[in-house]
C-alpha cells in the first residue's frame, strides 16, 4: 500500500489507522513513513531526484521483503517521481497506490512545521511543490482528499476499497 502526495498532505495519520485496522482484520502489516526512514534506512541522502528515487528504491525494496513473508506493507513518502513509483510497483504482485491529495495553497495555510514558509524564502531549496516537482499519480487505486475529509474519513475510504479489491477480509458485523 502505497501513499504518495505533497510533503503534509497527511499521509501518516490516515496510514496509521489503516495500519491498525489491517492488524485488527489479522494481518501483520508494516509502516514505512518517509519521515522515519530518512533517520535510519536513508540517513544521509538528500532530496535530489536521485537521492529519492534512491530512498523510494530502499522503501520498494523493503516492502518486497515484508510482502514475501506475509505482511502487509504500508509505504508513505512523498514520492515525487511516476517513473520510480512505477517501478516499485513492478516489484510487487499487489500494488495499491493512494494518492493523498490537498491543494498547495491548503498545504501553504496549514504548514503546521513552517517548511513550506522556508521554501517560499529560499531558506530550503528543492522543496517538493514549491521549487521542486511533484508528478500526480495518473491511475492511482485509490485517491483521497485530505482537505475535504478527516483522517478518519481518508482511512475508512482506504479500508472500504481494500475490501472491494479483496485484499482484506471484510469487517464482520454482529
Ligand atoms: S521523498 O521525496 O524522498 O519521497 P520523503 O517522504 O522521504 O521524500 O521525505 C520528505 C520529508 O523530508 C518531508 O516530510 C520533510 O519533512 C523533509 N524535507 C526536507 N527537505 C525537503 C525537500 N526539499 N522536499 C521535500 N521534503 C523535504
Amino acid at each position: 500500500l502505497w501513499f504518495t502526495g505533497l510533503r503534509g498532505a497527511g499521509s501518516t495519520t490516515p496510514a496509521k489507522r489503516v495500519q491498525k485496522t489491517i492488524l485488527q482484520r489479522g494481518l501483520n502489516v508494516e509502516l514505512l513513513d518517509g519521515d522515519v526512514i530518512r533517520t535510519n534506512l536513508s540517513k544521509g541522502l538528500g532530496f535530489s531526484k536521485e537521492d529519492r528515487d534512491t530512498n523510494i528504491r530502499r522503501i520498494g525494496f523493503v516492502a518486497c521483503l515484508l510482502a514475501r513473508n506475509d505482511t502487509v506493507c504500508i509505504a508513505a513518502a512523498i514520492s515525487p517521481y511516476k517513473a520510480v513509483r512505477d517501478e516499485v510497483r513492478g516489484l510487487h504482485q499487489r500494488f495499491v497506490e493512494v494518492y493523498t491529495y490537498a491543494s498547495l495553497d491548503e498545504l501553504e495555510s496549514r504548514d503546521v512545521k513552517g517548511l513550506y514558509k522556508k521554501a517560499r524564502a529560499g531558506e530550503i531549496k528543492g522543496f517538493t511543490g514549491v521549487d521542486d516537482p511533484y508528478e500526480e499519480p495518473e491511475s492511482p487505486e485509490i485517491v483521497v482528499d485530505t482537505e475535504a475529509q478527516t483522517p478518519d474519513e481518508s482511512a475508512q475510504i482506504v479500508v472500504q476499497r481494500l475490501e472491494e479489491l479483496g485484499l482484506i477480509a471484510a469487517e464482520v458485523r454482529a
